[in-house]
Formats: C-alpha cells, structure tokens, sequence
C-alpha cells in the first residue's frame, strides 16, 4: 500500500510513523509513506496555504490552489483509490470500513485545518471523507495516523502472527476475550484453569464466551 499524506505540519507525522508496526510494514516493503508539505504547493510568495472566509466569520479556509496543485501532481505517477479528507463530519471510522480500506494499493490522506477546507475541494477532489469519531480536534493529522494505523496493521504480513488481528475487537463485531500471560498465579490472582489445561477446543470455546460476555456487557449495540 502506497498512503500519500497531504498536511501543514508534516512534523507531527515523525513519531508515530516511524514506530512499531508501522516501521515494521515500511521495511518489509509492504507499505510506503509519503508526507507532503501543502506549503510547498503554495504560490503565495509567503507560502500561505489558507484565507479568509467568503461572508465572513471566524477562522481561516484552506484554498483549493495548493490542493489541487499537490493532488494533480501525485496523480500524474499514480491511480488513487480513494482520497480521503479527514474530518468531524465524515462517515464514522470503524473496523469494517478499516477492513475495506486495508486492501486498496493506492491512498490519498487529506488533513484539513483551521476552519476546514474549501468546499469545492470537497466537492470535486475527494473521494470519501471519514471522522474518527464525535469531537473535534485541531486538525486532520492524528485522525490521519490513527487510520493509517488501523488500515496498515490490516495488510496481511505486516503483523508476525498474522490471526492476531482476526481476534482483534470488532472483528466479527465482538469485544476480544481476556488474555492473561505468566505467571499463572500471581500473589494469589489466578489465571483461569481452563487456559493452561491444554485443551485447544475447550479453550477457543471459553474465548468465545468471554468475547460475547464482554460485548453484551460493554457494547450491546454491537450485537444489533
Ligand atoms: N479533524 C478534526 N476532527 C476530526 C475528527 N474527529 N475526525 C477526523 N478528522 C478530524
């Protein structure tokens, strides 16, 4: 998968784009990530990427120029699958969405700021716009990792034991059962028999219980 990510402050992407699984999935090959600079698509001699709001208001738009320009010029090397502007008023992100996005190749991420972007780019050069939930945050950037995060861990190879993410919560729309790991007693706190009998069956069926347990008493709505 190829993730192309377009924002104001490419800073914030060093971290957690360099960490874990997902510097995992760059260095086998399977995933590729491009941060660019809106900035430097700017023609403004002091690289303004934003202006004020037609009718007035507070707060500043983020102009199609740059947009447009940056989007243009990736497409010119690659087909998209989808570009994807990030913000509150979106489709909600969940996992089955994260499911269908981890098989496409090639991906635009498009971080908004300020007071949002200019409609027409929403209108005419987006494919799809997703919220990673009810609140609003300073921008599209960490909406941006969490699902470029929730899309990689998804391509298969990325993770070492590739069933993990199967048993991950809200695949098969459940909770994930408990997990316990040694020691098996611990000042008096017990793992459950069950899971140290050694009965492979026994043990997934004791899983399933748990997983539905759980949901039921977390998230019913899961269960509709
Ligand atoms: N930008 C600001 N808030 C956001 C949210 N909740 N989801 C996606 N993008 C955002």
């Amino acid at each position: 998968m190829r993730l192309d990510i377009i924002t104001c402050l490419p800073e914030l992407f060093e971290g957690p784009m360099n960490q874990s699984i997902v510097k995992r999935s760059i260095e086998k090959g399977l995933v590729s990530i491009h941060i660019h600079n809106l900035r430097d698509y700017s023609t403004d001699k002091h690289k303004r990427v934003d202006d004020y709001a037609f009718g007035g208001g507070a707060g500043m738009v983020l102009s199609i120029e740059p947009i447009d320009t940056c989007i243009s010029k990736l497409k010119e090397d690659s087909d998209y699958d989808e570009i994807i502007y990030l913000t509150p008023d979106g489709d909600k992100l969940d996992q089955s969405m994260a499911n269908g996005l981890s098989l496409k190749k090639n991906i635009i991420l498009l971080c908004g700021h300020y007071k949002g972007v200019d409609q027409r780019v929403r209108d005419h050069l987006v494919t799809k716009e997703i919220s990673i939930g009810d609140y609003v945050l300073s921008g599209g950037e960490l909406a941006a990792m969490v699902l470029a995060d929730s899309l990689i861990r998804l391509i298969p190879g990325v993770l070492n034991d590739e069933s993990s993410a199967l048993s991950d919560s809200f695949q098969d729309n459940l909770l994930a059962p408990p997990v316990y790991t040694r020691p098996a007693d611990y000042k008096g706190l017990k793992v459950p028999d069950i899971l140290i009998s050694g009965h492979e069956a026994k043990v997934a069926e004791w899983r399933n219980e748990q997983a539905l347990e759980r949901t039921k008493k977390r998230r019913p709505d899961l269960l509709d």
